[in-house]
């Protein structure tokens, strides 16, 4: 069956987000499989903002493994401490890139992409994932997204 979710894409980015964290809530709440409820996410941020790709990379051994996402194919294995993602990593917090050439170290998955938005799923003080979204337009990221977008990791490191 399908999952019944409502996404109104006439609405601003801000009632979108408010719109959907709550569904994502209750669809994410009765269900302990990992890879079940990222994949749902990716596909409800995806289908909500039409970004190029929105997924997760998660720590496995002392790499950020590609984990459920929706978009083209992605590295696969990114390092702690290098690129968007391992910079968001290293540091446990948010990192909005509005131009990712001038990121200095930026791992380029897609030629295509413009800016950047990557938030750490911190559980137990631990960072343990990062939710990565990725924009085919320059400065498409603002603190609207990581406000919500840290939202949803609180909501995701409750069930991790
Ligand atoms: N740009 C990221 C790599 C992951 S892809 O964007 C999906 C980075 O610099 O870490």
């Amino acid at each position: 069956m399908a999952e019944n979710i409502l996404i109104d894409n006439r609405l601003t980015k801000e009632e979108q987000y408010k719109q959907i964290l709550p569904q994502i809530k209750a669809l994410i709440e009765f269900e302990s499989d990992r890879v079940a409820n990222l994949a749902n996410i990716a596909a409800v941020l995806k289908e909500a903002f039409k970004y190029p790709w929105v997924g997760f990379y998660i720590l496995k051994g002392d790499e950020l493994v590609l984990g459920p996402f929706q978009g083209q194919a992605a590295c696969t294995r990114l390092t702690p401490g290098k690129g968007v993602c391992g910079t968001s990593f290293s540091t446990a917090a948010t990192v909005i890139v509005p131009d990712v050439d001038q990121f200095p170290g930026h791992i380029a998955c897609s030629s295509a992409s413009r800016s950047e938005i990557v938030v750490p799923i911190i559980k137990e003080g631990k960072v343990v994932a990062v939710i990565d979204l990725d924009s085919n337009h320059l400065n498409d990221f603002s603190t609207v997204d990581q406000e919500f977008l840290e939202q949803l990791s609180i909501l995701i490191s409750a069930r991790w």
